[in-house]
């Protein structure tokens, strides 16, 4: 029996009638093709013929500290701690969406008060941005997902963009990274001076948390808004200089959101921002005019704390494209990236459980 090729490119590639598949050797090849050039497709996809390119993954990568990332911990955000709750809608979001969730009623929350920090071990004084992360469930099945920072806008205009700020912040041997990124970038300005000055308070519970990327919300009867929104603390917020947070315990923010839960009940209040023609939508460093409609919708009342090891919130990806009928994703890139990272980091976390394991307070001495 002589054997035949099997013409690349041809119907005897995939057709199981074909007499080129007629001798154990010409299936073999077969076979062989088939999974090599699905190899090499996977290969190509994760950027091993690329290493420059930017994906997902080395975007995930690049937010690694210098010792390498905290196994089993987010990637971003690494320090946080669960919470459960609820929403409470007073109806007002029906007339800007359909989404159940707006409809008056209580919906169950978890959640997550977090800083924007990739160690889980960092003082919680030296981290600027803290962070809100949300699951709001319906009785419909839906869930709204939203993970939001306090700071009033985004560093960096683009997703691209923030994957050249970590190489750039990591360029300890170029001291001039930074100066040329900012020259190349100069919205992070606008970011920088809010650093310096913005107030830090005490307590996750008075800060406003922001969702900073803009969506579209679809009421019943069909019409689009542009928004963003933001969450308010019902509690007054204290100003405290660094120099002093600096002597309060490592992880004073956990103490502290876990005593004024367990005395009562903290809120927030949800406003929808409806942005006018022409407001930049697809640009989170860009905040919109102060004057934009605002639609107070309901109240976030965290009720209880829970320790992440064991909590609710510690196998959630709080991706920010996960949105009920209603609710879209606008013109704005990031959401998408977003998501983009963060299965790579669910991914990879939840397949390192056994270096953060249950029941334990936090990451391995
Ligand atoms: C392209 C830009 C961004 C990248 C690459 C990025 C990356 C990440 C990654 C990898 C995580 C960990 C996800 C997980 O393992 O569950 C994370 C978490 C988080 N990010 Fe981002 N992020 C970006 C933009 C933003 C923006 C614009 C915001 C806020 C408006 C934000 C807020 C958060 C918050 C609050 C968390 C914590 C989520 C949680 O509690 O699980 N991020 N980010």
């Amino acid at each position: 029996m002589h054997e035949q090729k099997v013409p690349y490119g041809t119907a005897a590639m995939t057709d199981p009638r074909s007499p080129a598949t007629g001798s154990t050797a010409g299936r073999l090849a077969l076979i062989g093709i088939v999974v090599v050039g699905v190899a090499g497709a996977f290969a190509y996809t994760a950027g091993w013929f690329t290493p420059d390119r930017v994906t997902p993954a080395t975007v995930v990568n690049r937010l690694a500290p210098p010792g390498g990332p905290a196994l089993g911990f987010r990637r971003n955000h690494a320090k946080g701690i669960c919470f459960t709750g609820v929403f409470e809608a007073n109806g007002a979001g029906a007339a800007l969406s359909k989404a159940q969730v707006l409809a008056t009623g209580s919906y169950p929350v978890t959640g997550r008060f977090n800083l924007a920090v990739p160690d889980p071990k960092a003082e919680d004084a030296s981290a600027r941005v803290r962070g809100l992360s949300l699951r709001l469930r319906s009785p419909d099945g839906q869930e709204w997902r939203t993970a939001m920072i306090d700071a009033p806008f985004f560093p960096v205009a683009t997703p691209q963009a923030f994957a050249e700020l970590l190489v750039a912040s990591a360029r300890k041997d170029d001291p001039d990274a930074m100066k040329n990124f900012a020259a190349a970038h100069p919205e992070i300005g606008a970011f920088g001076a809010w650093a310096g000055s913005a107030p830090f308070t005490g307590s996750y519970a008075e800060n406003r948390y922001n969702s900073l990327n803009s969506f579209v919300f679809t009421n019943a009867q069909g019409q689009d808004q542009r928004v963003r929104w933001s969450f308010a603390p019902a509690a007054a917020a204290q100003s405290v200089p660094p120099e002093e947070l600096k002597k309060r315990a490592p992880d004073f923010l956990a103490k502290d959101i876990t005593d004024r839960v367990a005395q009562s009940s903290q809120r927030w209040t949800l406003t929808v921002i409806i942005a006018n023609p022409g407001d930049p939508t697809a640009d989170p460093s860009k905040a919109w005019p102060d004057d934009r409609r605002k639609v107070e919708v309901g109240t976030l009342v965290v009720q209880k704390i829970e320790p992440e090891p064991n909590g609710a919130c510690r196998d959630l990806n709080f991706d920010p494209t996960v949105l009920p009928p209603g609710m879209r994703t606008s013109d704005d890139p990031f959401p998408a990236a977003r998501s983009a990272t963060y299965s790579v980091s669910y991914n990879r976390r939840t397949a390192e459980e056994k270096d953060y394991p249950r029941g334990t307070s936090g990451a391995k001495p």
